[in-house]
């Protein structure tokens, strides 16, 4: 059986988040009653950003996607604190969900969690102890999420599920926008959402549009993450309710 939204098991180690505790509770650590849609800015109008993720927030989406890149972890540069913060100042009820692409992500934990990101996701390729790492994040405020690039085998994040908020897998190679997606990373999905307990997310990041959402969502996979499917859309509410499947609002 699939393992979406609401459709995992209980027989897992990871404790249920305790609702009285705002420090672990929040948007991603409760099982959604929906697949979460996470609209990535990198293909938004950057001299018009805070208007664009007013009105992907307006059509339906439920976190920005923030992608942090060195031209070293990959070959581009786009966001970092600076950009973060200004958006936390116009956007103070936006979910915003940093993911680092970036060879050194525990220099830049102190100062997303002071720009106000809500969730910190870093990639297993590059971090030797993911674990600590995930617990810095969460003691600095925010949730933890461990990423890994289509290259890398799934065994390489299974000893760290229960130590994480949310997984990455990547359908893409990370840097850009607006690439193909790579079919042939669902069975790590399929893999995670198995082992996942019900407080941690499975986010697919690469290549999502509404063609093979379903696939995603099949595989177990509860936040989709998309730039130019939604920022490239005529009617963006349509895509991102196309992405999660469900009716817009307004149908
Ligand atoms: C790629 C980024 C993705 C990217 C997705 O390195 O991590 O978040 O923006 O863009 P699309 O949805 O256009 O593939
Ligand atoms: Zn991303």
């Amino acid at each position: 059986m699939p393992a979406g939204p609401g459709r995992r098991g209980s027989a897992t180690s990871t404790p249920a988040p305790d609702a009285t505790d705002p420090m672990t509770q929040s948007l991603l650590t409760t099982p959604p009653t929906r697949p979460l849609v996470a609209a990535s800015i990198l293909s938004a109008d950057f001299a018009n950003l805070a208007a664009e993720c007013r009105e992907v927030l307006a059509a339906g989406c439920d976190l920005l996607h923030l992608d942090v890149m060195d031209g070293h972890f990959v070959p581009n540069l786009t966001m970092g604190p600076a950009l973060t913060a200004s958006l936390r100042r116009a956007l103070p009820d936006a979910v915003l969900d940093v993911h680092l692409m970036v060879e050194d992500p525990a220099a830049f934990v102190d100062a997303f969690a002071e720009a106000g990101a809500d969730h910190f996701t870093f990639h297993v390729e590059v971090v030797d102890e993911p674990r600590r790492l995930a617990e810095r994040i969460r003691a600095a405020g925010m949730t933890a999420g461990l990423a890994l690039n289509p290259a890398t085998p799934v065994e390489a994040v299974e000893p760290f599920v229960g130590d994480v908020d949310l997984l990455l897998v990547m359908s893409v190679q990370p840097g850009f926008s607006g690439q193909a997606f790579r079919p042939e990373v669902l069975p790590k999905v399929r893999r995670l959402a198995e082992l996942a307990g019900p407080a941690t997310r499975v986010q697919m990041d690469g290549g999502v549009k509404p063609a093979n959402a379903a696939a995603c969502r099949d595989a177990g996979c509860d936040v989709l993450v998309a730039a130019s499917a939604i920022f490239g859309a005529a009617d963006r509410a349509a895509a991102i309710a196309a992405l999660r499947n469900h009716a817009p609002a307004t149908a």
